[in-house]
């Protein structure tokens, strides 16, 4: 799993490990730590590294992506802290996203590149058994939980200013955010099943009558939900079971190729 805000000081995981893994596209986050929750292992990594100090745009998102592969993992959960662009989505709670929108204009977004070109399919984002796991876990942990949702990923580091919220709610985006992209493209070139559980943590700037975002509002929701995204996965864990059906993800590779066998590097 990757923990945004909030869970940057991981999970509790028993036999946890802390481990360095390196790869060809450069620096991750930081050290994997891997261990059982449940019974089942689990391998966090807090996206903008220890005392969060990596700000979104400079994420290694494919050496975040490929280390977690590397370590074996199946499964790809990501927490991540999310603004409101609807009045129902109450900062306090969680949105099960499914479909994503992306503003980000300056990350590597492909492990593919000259010498090999793929395009694989984005139109389902998000692997819905997983998804669905999630939500029902935060639900079991007492989290209020909508189902389904779409992200508009921004390039940040700042917030919006209003006529982009408002323009982001018209195009049908729910939440807003500055990660989830282009973790999700990624995790599907790398054929692993993504959920993203959204923490909202304010209403954005849309609301005309109100002030905009505030760092202190954000990280005073997120410390108060903190334990139910902690117990969202221990709920999770027990319903992970050592064998599944595959996942159709586990394809997605197949037939994305353009270059021919024979002309790849
Ligand atoms: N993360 C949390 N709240 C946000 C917002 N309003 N805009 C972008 N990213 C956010």
């Amino acid at each position: 799993m990757i923990g945004g805000s909030g869970l940057a000081a991981g999970i509790d995981l028993e036999d946890a490990q802390e481990i360095a893994v390196s790869s060809p596209f450069g620096e991750p986050s930081g050290p994997v730590i891997t261990g059982r929750l449940n019974g089942v292992r689990f391998t966090f990594l807090a996206r903008h590294g220890a005392g969060h100090r990596i700000p979104p745009s400079q994420v290694n998102y494919r050496a975040n992506i490929d280390v977690l592969k590397r370590c074996g993992v199946t499964d790809l959960v990501s927490l991540s802290a999310v603004g409101s662009l609807r009045e129902e989505l109450v900062p306090g709670q969680f949105v099960a996203v499914d479909q994503f929108i992306d503003r980000t204009n300056s990350r590597e977004n492909s492990f593919f590149g000259p010498g090999l070109v793929a395009h694989v399919s984005l139109a389902d984002p998000v692997c819905a058994r997983l998804s669905g796991m999630l939500a029902a876990a935060a639900h079991e942990a007492g989290g209020q939980v909508h189902t389904g949702g779409c992200y508009v990923a921004i390039e940040g580091p700042q917030f919006s200013t209003r006529a982009e919220s408002r323009m982001y709610r018209a195009w049908g985006a729910d939440v807003i955010g500055m990660t989830a992209m282009p973790e999700v493209r990624l995790a599907r070139e790398a054929e692993l099943p993504y959920a993203l559980l959204a923490m909202v943590t304010d209403y954005d700037c849309w609301r005309e009558e109100e002030a905009g975002v505030e760092v202190t509002d954000v990280l005073s929701v997120l410390h108060a939900n903190a334990r139910t995204a902690r117990d969202t996965l221990s709920a999770m864990a027990l319903k992970l079971q050592n064998l599944r059906d595959p996942s159709p993800i586990d394809t997605a590779l197949e037939h994305a190729f353009i270059t021919a066998p024979e002309a790849r590097d």
